[in-house]
């Protein structure tokens, strides 16, 4: 079950690395994949000695609540370098302990480098980590890479003929961390295990495919970040193309990470690339200003810190998608994300088409007018629900109790526990141990991050040839008028709106 390897990782004093890596880590620890045979080299700028990173290192993890022992003989495992990218000899200081750990902890030449660090210096660690020999020949050596691979087509593939010139594709883990989701995993399941739902899984009988990824916090002290990224480039180009792949590819002939794909990709390239008028009719972009919801205050986006006054970036994205393929021609996939909405929510809703006829809509003379059915009947749709509850939905109609056949909708639904939830593994700590197993399957291929940057690049290049309106929606709500305007010009709506709760209750304006 034990797995040895070292992992290096470059930005070990970072956010992601005591906020999600170390942790994950003391998981796989608990669990046996990690046991006698690892050790972790941090690496960052600043000159911290073992004993303090070690210290860092119980720290992150005492949520977890670890025995005394148990975290100290974890933390003994981990050593630190300070290190500066562009230095070769700093390399040089990094491959000595590499190798004196690598015996010490009978390692078999097994090497994960973890680029957990802004994206300018993937490149030169890369280059680096050949060059100083730091590769091993008698065990493996896999990159796992963090986002963003690029900030556009072209720099992507720069960059990854960068990393291709010393890592095979095959040896490749770019992370999104949302493939590591218990509820995202489950989307292939939910389509390739159920005949109910795949037999109908086509333009004949979907009308419409919703995905919200919604967030209540705002840019946080990210600024810097995202000024430069926007929603489209943090949210979009990632997450949302690779839910929208899920949900959207053929059925691979095996669960391998080569036949799901393969099928992906194919997904990928059939999404329409839009003209720019097609852009500006089928993409909405906006900003918050400052609102209150449920008595909370906030600030407008461009009173965040390190945000422009003037900035122009984006906090929310709505679109819609078209896939020109034999099994969605004509199906809108509507997609939403931004920050300061009102809940935090994730989740899938698959509208499906209305029955032919509605034969409950007779008219009929013995019935009083109100029992008399509307024309057409509530559409059946399928939840899946990503975040914060992980579960699924159904609304099917059935008879209104009573005199007559009057349909009305009823909900089957399914939600984990909360104590499920809270005790299955944390995204990163699947995805750590799938790279740690060598199997790509819930990490992103070149080919769609190509796509991708490809298809977000259209909407990008259309938005920066002119000025928005911003700020457009206020904090705490679903976003601007726009993005409801867009699926009603269809006739259609947004199956979910949290925002409505709060203003019946008057707690938003
Ligand atoms: C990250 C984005 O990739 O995903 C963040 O950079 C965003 O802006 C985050 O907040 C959302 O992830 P999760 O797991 O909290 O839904």
């Amino acid at each position: 079950m034990e797995q040895p390897a070292l992992f290096i990782f470059f930005g070990a004093t970072g956010d992601l690395a005591k906020r999600k890596l170390y942790p994950s880590l003391f998981r796989l620890y608990e669990k046996g994949n990690l046991a006698e045979h690892f050790a972790v080299i941090g690496t960052a700028r600043r000159p911290w000695s073992d004993d303090h990173y070690r210290q860092v290192v119980k720290e992150t993890i005492q949520d977890l609540n670890p025995s005394e022992e148990a975290a100290e003989s974890f933390a003994s495992h981990f050593y630190y370098l300070s290190h500066n990218v562009n230095d070769t000899s700093h390399y040089d200081a990094l491959k000595d302990l590499a190798d004196t750990l690598d015996t010490r902890y009978k390692l078999q030449g097994n090497r994960m480098y973890y680029l957990a660090m802004a994206p300018q210096f993937f490149g030169t660690i890369v280059d680096h980590l050949k060059s100083q020999h730091i590769l091993t020949d008698n065990g493996f050596n896999r990159l796992v890479i963090e986002k963003p691979f690029g900030f556009d087509l072209k720099s992507a593939t720069t960059l990854n003929k960068q990393i291709r010139a010393v890592f095979p594709e095959s040896d490749i883990f770019r992370i999104d961390h949302y493939l590591g989701k218990e509820m995202i995993q489950n989307i292939a399941v939910v389509r390739f295990a159920n005949n109910i739902f795949e037999s109908l899984w086509n333009n004949r009988y979907i009308d419409n495919v919703q995905i919200t990824f919604s967030e209540s916090i705002g840019v946080e002290e990210r600024g810097g970040y995202y000024e430069e990224s926007g929603a489209l480039k943090d949210m979009v180009q990632n997450h949302i193309l690779q839910v929208l792949s899920l949900l959207a590819m053929e059925v691979p002939t095996s669960f391998s990470d080569q036949g799901i794909r393969q099928e992906k990709i194919k997904a990928l390239q059939a999404i329409r690339r839009y003209t720019p008028e097609e852009v500006s009719e089928n993409f909405v972009r906006g900003q918050y200003a400052a609102g209150k919801i449920d008595g909370n205050e906030f600030v407008a986006y461009h009173d965040e810190p390190n945000i422009a006054q003037d900035s122009e970036t984006e906090t929310f994205v709505a679109g819609k998608f078209l896939i020109d393929n034999f099994r969605w021609s004509g199906v809108p996939f509507y997609i939403r994300t931004g920050k300061r909405m009102t809940e935090k929510g994730t989740r899938i809703n698959v509208v499906f088409k209305q029955v032919p006829v509605n034969v409950f809509s007779f008219t009929n003379d013995d019935l009083a007018e109100d029992t008399i059915p509307e024309e057409n009947l509530p559409q059946n749709i399928l939840t899946i629900y990503i975040q914060p509850t992980e579960g699924f939905s159904l609304t099917l109609n059935g008879k209104q109790i009573g005199q007559g056949f009057n349909p009305e909708p009823v909900k089957l639904d399914f939600r984990q526990s909360a104590e499920v939830t809270e005790n299955s593994p944390e995204a990163y700590e699947k995805l750590i141990l799938d790279a740690l197993n060598g199997d790509g399957t819930n990490f992103s291929h070149w080919d769609e991050v190509a796509q991708s940057w490809e298809i977000v690049d259209r909407i990008r290049q259309t938005w920066d040839k002119t000025t928005p309106h911003f700020p457009n929606y206020n904090a705490g709500t679903m976003g601007p008028q726009a993005a409801f305007d867009l699926l009603a010009k269809n006739g259609h709506a947004w199956i979910w709106h949290p925002d409505e709760w709060y203003r019946e209750r008057g707690k938003l304006d």
